[in-house]
């Protein structure tokens, strides 16, 4: 848990954890797992926290309070994972029961749990356009809208203030295809706030906690279509304008929910964009990172193995660039990945998908071995 370090400090001091070689838990060992680490006779494993922290920055996932509550995946994600990114506690429809109250409940139960295990807690998110209480619409007017807003940061960011590593403040701004010169999404936080409505959201939360990392977060950032390139230029013209009015943003979380069958997929233009970010003074946070793999491939192994390849394609481009402080997936089993409860288009042979590291039985898949080389390949922060 970051508490009393401040934000330069923690940047410097994140990969200073321990390189101890763990064996990781008896399912994980029976998938074969690469021997990692110090290597030795028996196939130890080095959890991807330790590889990660080796090189100065951090490996994380998001989990929800029920998965947790899931034995198996509760000792997997404290293994493997130092940052813990609540998947749902720190939203908006979990945190606002009412326009004038906070539920804090599940937000806490993450904090104690972050702090048991010894983690560090990774808010998602204070500004966005989806996961709104059912009362926001008929409520939310032009003329309150800012100070919902800002009511919002300044109570969920006190409460909380000097025990978050990160903060996602906005999250999704963007929609080129909503034709703004901005190229922001018209969404309802920029119809009833404007579009100073990121800068405002941005001064408030460092004003309530001058010691998180505090990110704008966006998907749809990634490959090398056009729209992809259109998005990643709004996003520069953005934060260019935001760093000149030295509005408080520090990072930018690249959501990386990649699809392992795109034929536009990561490469030179996405990492010039990544050079441009750093030479703005800027971190880079993968914040939600996971591959849907959509191939009509009866061989789920041979998925596996195809989704791993791209794990480690994707994360040598990104980790190239040392002002990437954090790596993020989205779940860290197939068991609990979004992907397969209905929240976007399922497999054409109705086969769940193969998105993470581990199995639904927690045990290491070749994603797995590809993360770790990854992290074992990128060069020291
Ligand atoms: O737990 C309830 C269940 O009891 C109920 O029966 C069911 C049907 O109403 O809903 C369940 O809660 C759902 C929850 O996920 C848990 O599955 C919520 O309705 C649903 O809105 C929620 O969706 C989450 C979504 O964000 C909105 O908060 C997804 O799990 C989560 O993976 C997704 O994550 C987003 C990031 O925040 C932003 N980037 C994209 C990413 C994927 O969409």
């Amino acid at each position: 848990m970051i508490e009393g370090l401040n934000r330069r400090v923690f940047l410097k001091t994140a990969g200073a954890g321990a390189a101890g070689c763990l064996v990781l838990g008896q399912a994980s060992l029976q998938a074969g797992t690469a021997r990692m680490g110090s290597g030795g006779d028996d196939p130890v494993s080095t959890p991807l926290k330790t590889l990660a922290e080796q090189k100065g920055f951090l490996y994380g996932c998001e989990a929800t309070l029920s998965e947790l509550s899931d034995p198996p995946y509760k000792a997997l994600v404290v293994s493997q994972a130092d940052l813990l990114v609540p998947g749902l506690a720190l939203k908006w429809d979990v945190l606002r029961p009412t326009p004038e109250t906070f539920d804090f409940s599940q937000g806490d139960w993450n904090l104690n749990f972050a702090r048991q295990n010894n983690m560090k807690l990774r808010g998602h998110t204070l500004v966005w356009w989806d996961a709104l209480p059912k009362w926001f619409k008929g409520y939310a007017t032009q003329q309150n809208a800012k100070q919902l807003m800002l009511n919002h940061i300044n109570t969920v960011v006190t409460h909380y203030a000097g025990k978050m590593q990160s903060w996602d403040v906005i999250n999704e701004a963007l929609l080129p295809t909503d034709n703004r010169s901005d190229g922001l999404r018209n969404s309802i936080w920029l119809q009833l706030v404007g579009p100073d409505f990121i800068e405002t959201a941005f001064r408030a939360a460092a004003a309530a906690d001058p010691q998180a990392i505090l990110c704008w977060n966006e998907y749809g950032i990634e490959n090398e279509s056009d729209a992809a390139e259109t998005k990643r230029q709004a996003f520069l013209q953005n934060l260019r304008e935001l760093r000149k009015r030295n509005v408080p943003v520090h990072a930018i979380g690249i959501q990386s929910h990649l699809d392992a069958t795109d034929p536009k997929f990561p490469g030179e233009q996405f990492n010039r964009f990544l050079h441009q970010v750093s030479d703005m003074g800027l971190k880079i946070i993968v914040s939600e990172l996971d591959f849907a793999d959509g191939a009509p491939d009866p061989d789920v192994n041979h998925r596996s193995q195809v989704v791993a390849a791209k794990y480690q394609q994707y994360l040598d481009i990104v980790l190239k660039h040392r002002s990437t402080i954090a790596i993020v997936s989205w779940g860290l089993s197939d068991k609990h990945t979004w992907l397969n409860n209905g929240y976007r288009f399922p497999r054409k042979d109705g086969a769940p998908f193969v998105p993470l590291p581990f199995d639904a039985n927690m045990n290491a898949k070749p994603a797995w071995q590809a993360i770790a080389r990854s992290f074992e390949n990128a060069p020291p922060r």
